[in-house]
Order: C-alpha cells, then sequence, then structure tokens
C-alpha cells in the first residue's frame, strides 16, 4: 500500500469503529494527517476531556495515552505502539518521591506531565511545558518541590523568583544532550535565524534562545513571526512541519541527533494495525489508582485554564 492508500483505509477504519486519533506535534507528518487533534502535552490533555467518540488511539507516548485514559475512563483507549515510552517518565520512584516529600512537608509537590500513574498519585499538581510558569505562579503555595525535570524545574524557578523551588536531578535525555557549544555552533553556522528552544534543554542553551516554549509555542511563533529562518532547539520532526507549513522561511535543527526515539517508534502502520484490533495497547487502570492520579491533572487543568 502507498502512504495514500494506507492514510484512506485510516480515514475508513476511524469513521466505521467511532475512534479519536490523538497525536503529539512530535509524530511524523503521514500521524498528524491522520489524526483528529494534534498538539502538545497540555493541549492533548484538554482534547482527551471533549472527545466525543468511543475509542481513543494516542500517537505519542505511553504516559500521554495512560493521561487520555484517566480523563476518560470510560473511553478504550489505546497506544499506537506499546514500545513508545518516556524514559524521563520512568526516572523517578513513587516510594522514593514520597521519602522526599516526608523531609519537606511543607512543600507541594509540582510534577512534569512525563511522569509515571503511580507517581502522579502523590503530586499536589501537574503541570505541562506550556502550562508550568502560570501554574506554578497561580498556586497558593510557597514552596514547590520540582520533579522530575532539572532543566524545565530551573526555567521555572527563574521565571516565578517569588517562590521557593526545590529540584531533583531527572530530565529529558534527548534535549538534555546538548550543550553551549551546540547552541553557539548553530547560531554561528545561521547568525540571521532566530533561536527557539524548549524548556527541557539545558540553561546553557536556554539562555540563547529568542524564545523559549512548548512544542506548540514554538510552532505558534516560528509561523506568526516575520523572520525568515530559525534554528529549533526540540525534536527535529518540528523542523520538517514548520518547513511543510512555511515553505517561504527557513529552519534549522540544532543539532541533527536531536531525535527522541521513543516518539519515532510510531508508525503509520502501527495506527492502522491498532484500529483493526490487531495491535496497539489498551491502556487498563484500576479506578483507585485513576482516581488517585486524576486528581493532580484536574488540579493543572484548573489553573492553567
Ligand atoms: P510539550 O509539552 O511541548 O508537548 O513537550 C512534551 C515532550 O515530551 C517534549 O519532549
Ligand atoms: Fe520523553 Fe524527552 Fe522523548 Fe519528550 S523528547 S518524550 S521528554 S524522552
Amino acid at each position: 500500500m502507498t502512504v495514500r492508500e494506507l492514510q484512506d483505509e485510516i480515514f475508513k477504519l476511524k469513521r466505521d469503529t467511532d475512534t479519536c486519533i490523538l497525536a503529539h506535534s512530535y509524530m511524523s507528518e503521514a500521524i498528524c494527517e491522520i489524526a483528529d487533534f494534534v498538539g502538545d502535552s497540555y493541549a492533548l490533555s484538554l482534547k482527551a476531556k471533549t472527545a466525543p467518540n468511543k475509542n481513543v488511539i494516542m500517537c505519542g507516548v505511553r504516559f500521554m495515552a495512560e493521561t487520555v485514559k484517566m480523563l476518560s475512563p470510560d473511553k478504550r483507549v489505546y497506544l499506537a505502539n506499546p514500545a513508545a515510552g518516556c524514559p524521563m517518565a520512568e526516572q523517578m520512584d513513587r516510594d522514593v518521591i514520597s521519602e522526599v516529600k516526608k523531609m519537606f512537608p511543607d512543600y507541594a509537590v509540582v510534577a512534569y506531565i512525563n511522569t509515571t500513574t503511580a507517581l502522579k498519585t502523590i503530586a499536589d499538581v501537574c503541570v505541562t511545558s506550556s502550562s508550568a510558569v502560570k501554574i506554578c505562579k497561580a498556586i497558593p503555595e510557597k514552596n514547590i518541590l520540582f520533579i522530575p525535570d532539572i532543566n524545565l524545574g530551573t526555567y521555572v524557578k527563574n521565571q516565578v523568583p517569588e517562590k521557593n523551588f526545590k529540584l531533583l536531578s531527572g530530565g529529558c535525555p534527548t534535549h538534555a544532550k546538548f550543550d553551549e557549544e551546540d547552541a553557539l555552533a548553530a547560531k554561528k553556522a545561521h547568525p540571521n535565524a532566530l533561536f527557539l528552544v524548549h524548556p527541557e534543554c539545558r540553561p546553557s542553551v536556554v539562555k540563547h534562545a529568542d524564545y523559549i516554549g512548548s512544542t506548540s509555542g514554538i510552532m505558534d511563533y516560528a509561523k506568526r513571526a516575520d523572520a525568515k529562518e530559525f534554528i529549533i532547539g526540540t525534536e527535529n520532526s518540528i523542523v520538517e512541519h514548520l518547513q511543510h507549513a512555511c515553505p517561504d522561511k527557513k529552519f534549522y535543527p540544532m543539532s541533527m541527533d536531536l531525535v527522541c526515539h521513543n516518539m519515532k517508534v510510531t508508525t503509520l502502520y502501527d495506527v492502522y494495525n491498532c484500529l483493526k484490533g490487531e495491535g496497539g495497547e489498551e491502556i487498563v487502570m484500576d479506578e483507585e489508582t485513576r482516581l488517585a492520579a486524576v486528581k493532580c491533572i484536574n488540579k493543572m487543568i484548573e489553573y492553567g485554564g
């Protein structure tokens, strides 16, 4: 089957099975084209609550599918490719963080949405890269234990100087691999380009940015800007999507190695097989865990809206 034929089959199967396909912005162009909604982690969470369909397929990583299930327990939710995890989400263990919480009883646990369901059950509020600053400002607590991403935590801490932050040393292996010299080399190669950076990058990279934001934030900024050239400091799929959306502008990756292999694992065939009931993984969650974990997501939506 050609890509177009496969996409046509997917559109037909979606209709026949009353399925909504949600895709994170790091998915391939071919997957974004068949999705009902494409966005960053925050926008996907909002969509998860309102999608009218009986079934949802998440093209992204596991914690994103789990978030959909938490918010839509009556829907059947599938992760298109069961191998798609997020290494950052797996970094911190619930029991360890429970012990840390006991050491700092007057600190609110603010968890990046890139965490496991188990860890979410002990978080006070969740945040995403596009909502973290707003939510940390809005919550009543003055003291914040921010987990797991030290880079996003440092960025938020600098934006919210009125609060006290404790950070732990987790992070995204894809973004944290790059340092100031990579940022400077890209800027030297493209001196007229604006540098747009995801806050999962190290502070030594972020400090050179002209704009710092989520995947959707970066895309919206580049589409609206008058500038004609941009260096993209996040997963390289964003370079491809932007080049597709804005053919009159030029987009360069900060590094050719800025690739999240977990996000790349999902293919159009995975979506097709999942729709046929021959692939993917249905997310199953016991009700007690779901109720404990969804509280911090609902709080995120309440403060972030
Ligand atoms: P966004 O919040 O920008 O979607 O980022 C999610 C993510 O995993 C980035 O690495
Ligand atoms: Fe996780 Fe990083 Fe991949 Fe995002 S880019 S899904 S944080 S490993």
